[in-house]
């Protein structure tokens, strides 16, 4: 390789690495900015945590739970006809109610997709969201899909 030829040569290896430091730096603001996410509060060894993850995987962009940093329902008046998916920190649902509602596309069937997990899948986060549901409904009622806890 002629001198001439490596100093190019350099020069574009240290403008690769720029550019791969550049992307790297963006992918972590992604990462870290994603949806407010504030990820999910539970240890690794917790029972429920699979559920947890399956959960951020598959529902939070429509439901709200606060146990995984989720935002997905909708938070104000005009945000409402988005989605307008139950916020799971006011509804408390039991097992047998998200399974329902994961078989069948939600209660009435109409914005929320069928079978968004089946299987050991369901059930895991179906035991997750009941462990974990409803639990500023007792605190705060008046808000938005306010059940009391039985
Ligand atoms: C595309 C948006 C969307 C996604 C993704 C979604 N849901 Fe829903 N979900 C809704 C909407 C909207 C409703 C309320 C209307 C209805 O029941 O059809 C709902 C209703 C429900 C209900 C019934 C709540 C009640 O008490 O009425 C449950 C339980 C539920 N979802 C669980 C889940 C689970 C678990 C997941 C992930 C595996 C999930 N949803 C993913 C939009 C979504």
């Amino acid at each position: 390789m002629r001198r001439s030829d490596r100093l190019q040569f350099r020069a574009l290896r240290r403008a690769a690495r720029g550019t791969l430091l550049l992307f790297a730096a963006g992918v972590a603001a992604v990462a870290v900015s994603a949806c407010g996410t504030e990820g999910i509060q539970l240890a690794k060894s917790n029972p429920y945590y699979k559920g947890a993850k399956i959960f951020l995987e598959h529902c939070s962009g429509c439901h709200s739970l606060a146990i995984v940093g989720a935002e997905g329902s909708a938070t104000s008046v005009q945000d409402r006809v988005k989605t307008n998916a139950p916020d799971f920190n006011y509804r408390k649902e039991d097992v047998q109610q998200v399974l329902y509602a994961l078989r069948d596309g939600g209660f009435s069937g109409e914005i929320m997709p069928e079978n968004v997990v089946v299987g050991k899948e369901a059930q895991e986060v179906a035991e997750f969201i009941a462990k974990y549901s409803g639990r500023k409904a007792e605190k705060e009622p008046g808000q938005p899909g306010f059940r009391p806890v039985e």
